[in-house]
């Protein structure tokens, strides 16, 4: 049943909350499964709409995927029964992608589906595909689906030609069943890229470099089980701070890594909003009113694309002008345009947005439209005068675990509704 999430606005937020483990560590760690027939054990895999998908797209692969007693995934393919991703999951979630480089290395065909646009951005692999075919895979196109073949792998020295964060991640897993050393250039230096190589190493990987430019793979000849616990979701604590700041609150989280939160907590810091950090534990004192600052999306550890729509949301409030350029994706700023009905003053250009502060949101019916989109109208929600109502919230459930529980913990006035 479609839900709505009901926010009446103007609760100062306060408390304590904790991280959840990283969506996007999570999708690949868990097809990384497919590297072994041995036991994978993820200690703290979210409940979200997406780790669902990439359930069912394992389970069609040959995985079996069960909740220990104490909470951890258990997750064994000891074969593959088909290397099929089919349309139906990719088309849903297109991190499915990072199914690609370990069902090649692992069975030495794979056939994905091509992910296609979504509405944040035309989104191609070619550079997934180019790194594979270095690695000595043969790739055609058919009928949609992406069907690569290659009798071993063989190592290489890959430069993409831009970063990226899941083709980082399915070169890497193709790599460490390559025969002899790979060397990937210009790779992606996300947290989530490193916690990978973690969790790859502890199944027997040679990996050094990842978390940098250079990362290098000497591939063996296979893998074997783990246990490794996934990082905490540096963008769900980027969006609880938001929410702290934009509600003028005072609200700590507990659980995360700082380190990997660095620019949010700058860019929060320029914005007026007080950071204290102490160890696994940040805490947020939101002004009055932000001050307005610009902001540039770009790779770790610059600021992420996957935060520019809650800065927005919270310049939306800032005394005075803001610029966000967006460098990543060619469409992400849908959620302006439902910011606007709720009173913002927000111009966009291509990649630029212009922000006029108002001093205060208005409750509005909104709608989302991709996740983060979501979150920000949450965001501006939590900050409006009156009532809002945001609908097609399974945007959000795709990447936030009980993002509404968490708020109503810090005193929140948000409900869910079935329509
Ligand atoms: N790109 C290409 N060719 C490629 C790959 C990427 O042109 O072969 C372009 C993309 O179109 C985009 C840019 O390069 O313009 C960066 O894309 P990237 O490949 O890094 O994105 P991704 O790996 O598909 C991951 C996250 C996204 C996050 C981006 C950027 C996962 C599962 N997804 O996507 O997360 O926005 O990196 O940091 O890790 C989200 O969680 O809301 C989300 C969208």
């Amino acid at each position: 049943m479609p839900a709505r999430l009901v926010i009446e606005g103007g609760v100062r937020l306060r408390g304590h909350v904790e991280a959840s483990a990283a969506k996007n560590a999570a999708l690949p760690a868990m097809a990384a499964s497919l590297l072994t027939a041995q036991s994978i054990v993820l200690d703290n895999v979210p409940r979200l709409a997406d780790v669902v998908t990439m359930t069912s797209l394992l389970e069609r692969l040959g995985a079996k995927i069960t909740r220990e007693a104490d909470g951890a995934t258990r997750l064994s393919v000891p074969s593959v029964t088909t290397p099929e991703a089919p349309y139906e999951l990719v088309s849903t979630m297109r991190a499915s992608v990072v199914v690609l480089g370990p069902l090649l290395a692992r069975t030495g065909t794979a056939r994905v589906a091509l992910p296609g646009g979504c509405a944040i951005g035309v989104r191609p692999i070619d550079q997934h595909l180019k790194g594979l075919a270095k690695l000595g895979a043969d790739i055609a196109i058919q009928n949609g689906y992406v069907e690569a073949r290659a009798s071993r792998l063989k190592g290489a020295r890959i430069t993409t030609d831009l970063v990226t964060v899941t083709g980082t991640e399915n070169l890497m897993m193709a790599a460490a069943l390559a025969e002899g050393v790979t060397v990937l250039e210009n790779a992606a230096r996300e947290p989530e890229v490193a916690d990978l190589a973690r969790l790859l190493t502890a199944m027997g990987a040679r990996i050094e470099g990842a978390g940098t430019e250079r990362i290098e793979i000497e591939g063996v000849a296979e893998l074997g089980g783990a246990r490794h616990r996934v990082i905490p979701d540096r963008i769900e604590a980027g969006t609880l701070l938001v929410a702290g700041a934009i509600t003028g609150g005072d609200v700590t989280l507990t659980g995360v890594t700082p380190r990997h939160l660095q620019a949010t907590l700058a860019k929060l810091e320029e914005c007026g909003v007080s950071i204290t950090v102490e160890g696994d534990r940040v805490r947020c004192l939101g002004p009055a009113r932000p001050r307005p600052a610009d902001v540039i999306t770009s790779p770790f550890p610059g600021f992420p694309t996957d935060m520019q729509a809650q800065m927005m949301a919270l310049l939306g409030r800032a005394e005075g002008l803001s610029k966000i350029t967006e460098t990543i994706f060619e469409n992400r700023f849908m959620h302006a345009a439902e910011l606007c009905r709720m009173g913002a003053l927000i111009e966009t250009d291509g990649p630029f947005a212009v922000i006029r502060g108002v001093e205060a949101y208005q409750g509005a019916p909104v709608m989302a439209t991709d996740l983060r989109a979501s979150a920000s109208l949450v965001l501006a929600g939590l900050a409006a005068r009156g009532t809002t109502e945001v609908s097609r919230v399974y945007h959000l459930d795709r990447g936030y675990e009980g993002l509404e529980r968490k708020l109503q913990s810090l005193g929140a006035r948000i409900e869910r509704v079935k329509t």
